[in-house]
């Protein structure tokens, strides 16, 4: 069986309370805090550094799994790896140089994921599949929480469940699919059945007054997915 995660958004928290609310999302549940660094260059908007991450990690044990939607993104690599970042995640046209990118992540013990935004093809992962501990498709433009899901970000997570699986059994190692933006409860089931594993959640969990609830009816709906992988083995 695929296990599934659930990653809430610090985007949509209440920024001035942010120890309690990852206490919160920790005690609700959460199996990753997903924490958006947007720079007003790369992206429209604008949020934190690795000093607030830094500020922050104490308050829950569990991964902090970094966006950046930042261009450029190598020299703030190795803060983020100090401030207690598990996972950095890049997108592709935001370096120069993206296998560089990839290798200065994984040199500081940090796993490294490539960020594909609607309208960047699959294309992007050729020669650094292998590389990557994740791939995270991007479901709405990067810049804001609380935007639409793009409906065909579910076919391109069925070529991509396709790939990850093949890269997967070449490796040996795990290369979980990570999808950000839009997902709420009414259409999570749809988006693990089309391969995702890894879900993202802003809005739909700290937009909810109990997040227990908003997480467990997420687990509730996915609880309903056939393992795609499973369907075809036992055809
Ligand atoms: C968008 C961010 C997302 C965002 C998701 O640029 O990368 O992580 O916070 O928020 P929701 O779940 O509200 O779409
Ligand atoms: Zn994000």
């Amino acid at each position: 069986m695929r296990e599934f995660l659930i990653a809430p958004s610090l985007l949509s928290a209440d920024f001035a309370r942010l120890a309690d609310e990852i206490r919160d999302v920790t005690a609700a549940g959460a199996d990753w805090i997903h924490l958006d660094v947007m720079d007003n260059h790369y992206v429209p908007n604008l949020t934190f550094g690795p000093l607030l991450c830094s500020a922050i990690r104490p308050y829950s044990a569990l991964p902090f799994d970094v966006h950046l939607m930042t261009a450029p993104v190598d020299p703030l690599v190795s803060a983020f790896a100090q401030a207690g970042a598990n996972l950095i995640s890049f997108h592709p046209e935001a370096t120069r140089h993206v296998h560089r990118t990839i290798e200065l992540i994984r040199s500081h013990g940090v796993r490294a994921g490539l960020a594909l935004n609607p309208a960047t093809p699959l294309v992007a992962l050729d020669h650094v599949i292998e590389m990557l501990d994740v791939v995270l498709v991007m479901s709405v433009n990067p810049g804001f929480g609380g935007q639409a899901f793009i409906p065909h970000t579910l076919d391109k997570l069925r070529r991509l469940r396709v790939r990850v699986d093949a890269t997967m059994q070449r490796t040996g190692r795990p290369l979980p699919i990570e999808v950000d933006g839009g997902v709420k409860a009414s259409n999570i089931a749809a988006i693990a059945q089309a391969g995702a594993d890894v879900f993202v959640a802003g809005s739909a969990v700290f937009g909810a007054s109990d997040r227990a609830r908003a997480i467990g009816g997420m687990r509730d709906e996915l609880a309903s997915v056939h393992d795609p992988l499973s369907v075809a083995a036992s055809k």
